[in-house]
């Protein structure tokens, strides 16, 4: 990760940065309300805010999204940051798992230890959620991984 560049929680100024980040992407947008952007994480470099991403909470379980790096900063470790960050905010919260939804990037998580799972085996609360009732692709792969909170030690 760019020794310039730190992770936190967004402002409410931030929303319409982030929205830019994830549609030049390719990622949705339209069901991100201004309350959802408030509770993203942002990496931000300066002024600029080059990474983004959030958790849903279904429950103990969570949804990761809208994880988005800004294309020149991409292969610096600043994704794998972003997860890292959020995992740890999800435990301290006491989710016991995450899950996401992704079409592009099922190998950067495996190697983040996240593991396929069929949609039928997650949680309902998370399948009546808008990324899995529509905003999704039904092709992308559902993933999942459990969390050791810190009752488990
Ligand atoms: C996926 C994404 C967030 C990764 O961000 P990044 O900052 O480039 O990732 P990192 O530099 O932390 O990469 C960590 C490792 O994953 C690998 N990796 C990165 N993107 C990958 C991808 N899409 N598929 C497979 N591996 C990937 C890197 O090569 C690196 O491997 P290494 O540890 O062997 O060097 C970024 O490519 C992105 O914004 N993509 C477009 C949006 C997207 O697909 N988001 C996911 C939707 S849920």
């Amino acid at each position: 990760m760019p020794e310039s560049a730190h992770i936190e929680a967004a402002t409410p100024a931030d929303g319409p940065r982030i929205v830019a980040l994830l549609a030049q992407a390719g990622l949705p947008t339209a069901d991100l309300t201004p309350a959802a952007l408030a509770r993203f994480c942002v990496a931000r470099d300066g002024d600029a805010i080059v990474g983004a991403v959030t958790v849903e909470h279904y429950g103990d379980n969570g949804l990761l999204r809208s994880l988005v790096v800004a294309p020149t900063q991409r292969g610096r470790s600043l994704g794998r940051a972003l997860v890292e960050a959020v995992e740890q905010r999800a435990r301290a919260q006491g989710l016991r798992s995450l899950v996401l939804l992704t079409q592009t990037a099922a190998e950067f998580f495996a190697a983040l230890g996240y593991r396929v799972v069929a949609r039928s085996a997650v949680p309902e609360a998370l399948r009546n959620s808008s990324q899995f009732a529509g905003v999704c692709p039904s092709s992308a792969a559902c993933m999942q991984k459990q969390l050791a909170t810190p009752s488990d030690s």
